[in-house]
């Protein structure tokens, strides 16, 4: 008999979706289910894995109504929608898909970052709403060359973005807990990081350890002429503090693919011009989706054949 997984969120390309239904009984549900709902009660018991999304997760709730529970396989490098003590205390494996989506999410980053720059949604409307032939004034942007970008969370993207940021001729500092690889110069905290910086690049992962660690002060650090990136969680900026920083010009610009109630973003963000934002899609291309989904498929294969997991977290 094969083994039933379930599969959650609605991001699966139909070679996933028949990678999985040849070595799996597969149940597909587009949220995480509760016990009680009657098309769940009835298969829970035979779940042995669960392929998800990083931003749908599973959540404790889940993991206690599957008593047959082995694995959850992560499409996506964040796992800060899974409980990863509760899953390691139950000898539960998890798994995610790095590296095979850094360099997507790393180019994604700085055209959010040069758009939100550069104001290019600005100039696109200028242009469709007819404002070029009226000679409507445009406020001119600022360069890059010369100024400091500094990235919060010096992994493997943190560390892919700055690689391609040097190529604008930006300075790179960063900061994260650990020292992260020479020659790249770390500040001396999160707060020195956004004073000494022109542009501040969220890379850090999401969950506890990161919660609203973009406060108030670290955006008014950052300031007037500041632009702030989000690609990592909404959860890791307090979010009201910076629609009010944005509508007041306390800081200049943001650029932002992740928010913290997705798929729901702040109102006050709609209508101001200084910002770039993008529905959650650093990783949304033909090759990372493919390769993602491949990786995700190869975990849950390796699992149920008892071989070594290719990329447990
Ligand atoms: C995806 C992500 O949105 O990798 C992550 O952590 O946030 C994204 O790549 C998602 O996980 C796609 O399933």
């Amino acid at each position: 008999m094969k083994p039933g997984i379930l599969v959650l969120g609605s991001v699966w390309s139909d070679e996933v979706r028949e990678q999985v239904a040849q070595a799996f009984e597969c149940h597909f549900m587009a949220t995480v289910p509760s016990a009680g709902e009657p098309a769940f009660d009835a298969i829970a018991g035979s779940i042995r894995g669960v392929l998800t999304t990083g931003t749908v997760g599973v959540t404790p709730a889940l993991v206690a109504s599957l008593p047959a529970l082995e694995i959850v396989t992560v499409h996506g490098v964040g796992v800060d929608a899974v409980p990863l003590s509760l899953l390691a205390e139950q000898g539960i494996h998890v798994t995610n898909t790095p590296d095979v989506l850094t360099d997507d999410v790393a180019d994604f980053t700085v055209t959010l970052l040069l758009s939100a720059v550069r104001r290019l949604p600005l100039l696109d409307r200028y242009v469709r709403a007819g404002q070029w032939p009226a000679k409507a004034p445009l406020k001119q942007a600022r360069s890059l060359k010369g100024k400091v970008a500094g990235i919060v969370g010096f992994g493997r993207i943190g560390q892919a973005v700055a690689q391609r940021l040097q190529g604008f001729g930006l300075q790179i500092r960063y900061y994260q807990r650990s020292p992260g690889p020479a020659p790249a110069q770390r500040s001396a905290s999160l707060l020195a990081l956004a004073q000494e910086s022109d542009m501040l690049v969220l890379c850090m992962p999401g969950g506890a350890d990161t919660q609203r660690m973009i406060g108030k002060d670290i955006i008014e650090a950052l300031g007037p002429d500041g632009t702030l990136v989000n690609i990592a969680r909404g959860t890791v900026v307090d979010e009201a503090a910076l629609v009010a920083a944005l509508q007041d010009g306390r800081l200049g610009a943001a650029g932002l693919d992740v928010f913290e109630n997705e798929p729901e973003v702040p109102a006050g963000l709609l209508g101001l011009d200084n910002v770039v934002l993008t529905p959650h899609v650093g990783s949304l291309t033909v090759e990372a989706r493919r390769a993602m989904g491949q990786l995700a498929v190869a975990n849950l294969l390796a699992h149920f054949d008892g071989k070594p997991l290719p990329t447990p977290v």
